[in-house]
């Protein structure tokens, strides 16, 4: 009987080495420890023996069980550990490869195009004011000199909000409130980007949203030639060094007069070119002499005070200069564009 049960051993402990999976391994426990294993007929068969025999051999028979339980328990631990081991082997990161590059972003190429702008008259000695985008129809025309009843008003189809407040249509009520703001009537030198609104259909050239630089001076001898030395000082820092600008008289109600600004083509230089439509010339801004009439609505003493003020279109400046063809380029933020600049 001893024999016979340290012969189980050894064949359960061969049996129990060849298992490879978990499933096996349960397979030879139930063959050795389960209810109709060898070792249960053992058992009943004590029955048959002598009182002294039968703790004995069932002593013997336990110490057999125990002894594969625990070869069992080592295997399966064996097994766990080398599934554990290849799932570490397969999922090893190589710490010595290079990492991932992460894509750093830059500023729009509009963002650029207004700091560039504002860098130019900044250098000037002018200092950035802003104003609110919902504006009271007194400050973004009545007091611009764009009485209720002026033609002019139709030039930049408004977005009103109620009768007295609309969307800003240009950035020059800033210029109101600045001088309203400058009680001391302390010379006076700013710009003023931001958002203006027009009820204009979106296409290639126009949106409904854009945005403007307006430049004001106001002191005791700003001039018609400060405003042309200014203009042709900022023509040269946008479009190249070789610029020359020229003054066409035109109309609007907040200065007089007023002046519409072209620069020297900077793809042909003036001979002609599609850019300039054959003309040598592009026009880039409106700017004249503060009308007295804002002067005064300010409060100011126009035999004493003078200035002069400039209006532009940033895109139309960023849409020239990096010969870009349609303005909602600019704001549909698609990558492709946007990473070019
Ligand atoms: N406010 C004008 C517009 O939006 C642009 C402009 C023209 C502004 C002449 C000025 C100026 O300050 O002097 O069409």
């Amino acid at each position: 009987m001893e024999n016979k049960l340290k012969q189980m051993v050894i064949l359960a402990s061969d049996a129990i080495k060849k298992c490879k999976t978990i499933n096996e391994l349960m397979d030879v426990k139930a063959l050795y420890l389960g209810k109709k294993s060898e070792f249960n007929t053992i058992m009943q068969d004590l029955k048959g023996l002598s009182d002294e025999e039968k703790p004995r051999i069932g002593k013997m028979v336990n110490e057999a069980k125990q002894a594969i339980s625990a070869l069992i328990e080592e295997r399966k631990n064996h097994i766990d550990r080398e599934k554990i081991d290849a799932l570490l082997k397969e999922q090893t990161i190589d710490i010595t490869l290079p990492g991932k590059k992460i894509a750093i972003g830059h500023k729009h190429i509009l963002t650029k195009t207004i700091e560039e702008i504002e860098d130019i008259f900044v250098g000037l000695g002018y200092t950035i004011k802003e104003g609110p985008e919902i504006e009271s129809d007194k400050y973004n025309f009545e007091m611009l000199n764009l009485p209720k009843d002026h033609p002019a008003r139709e030039m930049q189809d408004s977005f009103y909000i109620t009768e007295e407040t609309l969307l800003r249509t240009h950035t020059s009520p800033v210029q109101v409130r600045s001088l309203l703001a400058n009680t001391n009537q302390e010379p006076l030198k700013i710009i003023c980007p931001g958002v203006v609104y027009r009820k204009d259909d979106d296409d290639q050239t126009h949106s409904h949203q854009f945005m403007q630089i307006e430049a004001l001076v106001v002191d005791e001898k700003a001039t018609l030639a400060d405003l042309k030395g200014t203009l042709l000082l900022v023509a040269k820092k946008l479009f190249g060094e070789n610029r020359e600008i020229r003054l066409r008289p035109s109309y609007f109600p907040f200065t007089e007069p007023s002046v519409e600004v072209d620069v020297s083509c900077f793809k042909c230089n003036g001979i002609g070119c599609s850019m300039c439509k054959q003309t040598g010339w592009i026009e880039i801004l409106g700017a004249g002499m503060v009308n007295n009439n804002v002067l005064k609505a300010a409060g100011y003493d126009t035999d004493k005070y003078q200035g002069f003020a400039l209006g532009m279109g940033i895109e139309r400046i960023a849409m020239l200069k990096y010969g870009i063809e349609d303005i909602r380029h600019l704001y549909t933020n698609d990558l492709r564009f946007n990473s070019q600049f």
